[in-house]
């Protein structure tokens, strides 16, 4: 196994990802950052130098579960502290599964200001996949607001809250066309190279997978190939068992690999389309070419405009359509030693809205949960354990929150060390009547198995007997569906301190996390580089 060594440079840097001049976070003048390939066992080495000026910084490699480093999580206040304006970090990890992965920044909203890339990790020599294809393109999607990210995090934080609203701009491979008579004057360059749409070259004949990551700070989004059927085969470094779709769902978190077939009319370009789903959009479709032709023209026909954004059914078969490769299924332990059920609800505190998990709303502690545990800090975080479930009984999902007042906590869920622990997320309507949002959920340092997904409210009594506990995949992000619920389980058995939050960035913002501890003690010596802040100021 080889390493891979990387070094970065993230400064804020003009840039035109939609034709419109934005302050971007960029990694060595590039947003999206640049694309990290490795081999199974290889070991990834990144030190990134902190040029922001003014602000923190911290990177999070997503889906890699990162064994025995769990202080290379790049999870500012949960794994480490932030890494200050002027300073270095490297972050040296093991990425011990192929599969399509993806890095960004984990410190106060700044994913959104392009800090962003895909991992590809390859098979290791003489490992096979269950399906073959002659290249493969990666696609990047997101959306992009031309607001700063402080002037995003402000507003949520302020009173009455100013909400982020719909997206500018839907980009793939951090590029999109704003429509420039729209701009600020003067802001706007509709022919800049920067906001030049895509071109992903194909061969006539030939079979590509398509790894395609989202790392939207909002969106839910559909992704289509005009004209061309696409068959899942990958889902967050997972095999899938196949299965063909027009278009793709793809919430924020999830990464999937798909496989498609030049075999449409040569003679033309098709478009490749990113639209909104789940929420009534408001951006236009994201755009790129299919080129068969080696050009760079466009189609001549309308991009597609993805399914019904509200065919909540559409999304919620997709879901359960994704299942393990008959080959690769691992199958999950047959019982959970501990249930947590935690009931998403869209709370008020002090006047500003919020989201909370069974009444409280998540707050990073100021000293990182890995030292403070590790080194028994524990005054510097709430030692009362969230709750583990909510007044289910009589609960009605299909309404706003009987009680809209809910608690701040930094409380943590500490795990016996090798348990089975199943996570039943339990949607429900926002403040405001008739609304339900999708949620979809990340959980670091581990892969979950999918066991099931229902609408309405959980039964405990009555649905873990409908759970697939036969072929389910393993995800690391999986979606909550309006008015939903999604059963999932893992095994708490890789020692560290792991977070656990809605993947829409503003929503963690507002407080949509839990965090488990498991195996503290077994974590090896931390290094040095990680503390500084909190009650770790002056380092060991
Ligand atoms: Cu991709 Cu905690 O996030
Ligand atoms: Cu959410």
């Amino acid at each position: 196994a080889a390493t891979r060594r990387h070094e970065w440079e993230v400064s804020y840097q003009f840039k035109s990802p939609d034709c419109v001049r934005k302050l971007s976070a960029t990694i060595n003048g590039q947003t999206p950052g640049p694309a990290i390939h490795a081999t199974q066992g290889d070991t990834v080495e990144v030190k990134v130098r902190n040029s922001l000026l003014t602000e923190n910084l911290a990177i999070h490699w997503h889906g890699i579960r990162q064994i025995g480093t769990p202080w290379a999580d790049g999870t500012e206040g949960v794994t480490q502290c932030p890494i200050l304006p002027g300073d270095t970090f490297t972050y040296a990890f093991v990425v011990d599964r192929p599969g399509t992965y993806m890095y960004h920044a984990h410190y106060g909203m700044q994913r959104s200001a392009g800090l962003y890339g895909v991992i590809v990790v390859a098979a290791a020599p003489g490992g096979t996949e269950p399906f073959a294809y002659d290249d493969e393109h990666d696609v990047l999607l997101n959306d992009w607001w031309h607001n700063s990210t402080y002037e995003l995090a402000a507003g949520l934080a302020s009173v009455p809250m100013v909400w982020v609203g719909e997206p500018h701009s839907l980009l793939i491979n951090g590029r999109g066309k704003f429509n420039c008579s729209a701009a600020v004057p003067g802001t706007c360059n509709a022919t800049s190279p920067e906001c030049a749409t895509p071109v992903f070259a194909v061969v006539p004949g030939k079979t590509y997978r398509f790894r395609i990551a989202s790392v939207t700070s909002l969106s839910a989004l559909n992704f289509e190939i005009e004209g061309h059927e696409m068959t899942v085969v990958e889902a967050d470094g997972h095999y899938v068992k196949p299965f063909v779709v027009k278009n793709l769902n793809i919430y924020s978190g999830e990464t999937y690999s798909v496989l498609i077939k030049a075999d449409q009319d040569p003679n033309r370009n098709y478009w490749l389309a990113s639209n909104v789903v789940s929420r009534e959009p408001a951006t236009p479709t994201g755009t790129a070419i299919l080129s068969y032709n080696g050009d760079r023209a466009s189609p001549a026909t309308t991009p597609p405009t993805g399914p019904a954004w509200n065919d909540t059914m559409y999304r919620f078969r997709q879901s359960v359509a994704t299942v393990a490769h008959p080959a690769h299924v691992e199958p999950p332990p047959p019982r959970a030693d501990r249930t947590i059920l935690l009931l998403n609800t869209q709370n008020k505190i002090d006047g500003r809205i919020k989201w909370a998990l069974n009444g409280v709303s998540f707050t990073l502690p100021h000293t990182p949960y890995l030292v403070a545990m590790k080194r028994g800090l524990l005054g510097t975080f709430d030692q009362r354990p969230p709750p583990e479930t909510y007044a289910h009984q009589g609960y009605d999902v299909y309404s706003p929150p009987p009680n809209p007042n809910a608690t701040v906590s930094d409380g943590l869920y500490r795990l016996q060390f090798g348990s089975v622990v199943d996570v039943v997320l339990q949607n429900a309507n926002m403040l405001a009547p008739n609304k339900s949002e999708t949620h979809p959920w990340h959980l670091h340092g581990h892969d979950f198995w999918v066991l099931g997904y229902g609408i309405g409210r959980f039964d405990p009594t009555v649905h873990p007997a409908s759970y697939n506990l036969k072929d389910p995949i393993l995800k690391n992000t999986v979606a909550v569906h309006p008015y939903g619920w999604t059963a999932l389980r893992f095994k708490a058995d890789n020692p560290g301190v792991w977070a656990f939050h809605c993947h829409i960035e503003a929503h963690f913002f507002m407080g949509m996390g839990v965090v488990f501890e498991e195996g503290i003690h077994r974590v090896a010596n931390l290094p040095p580089e990680i503390m500084g802040c909190g009650e770790t100021k002056g380092g060991h």
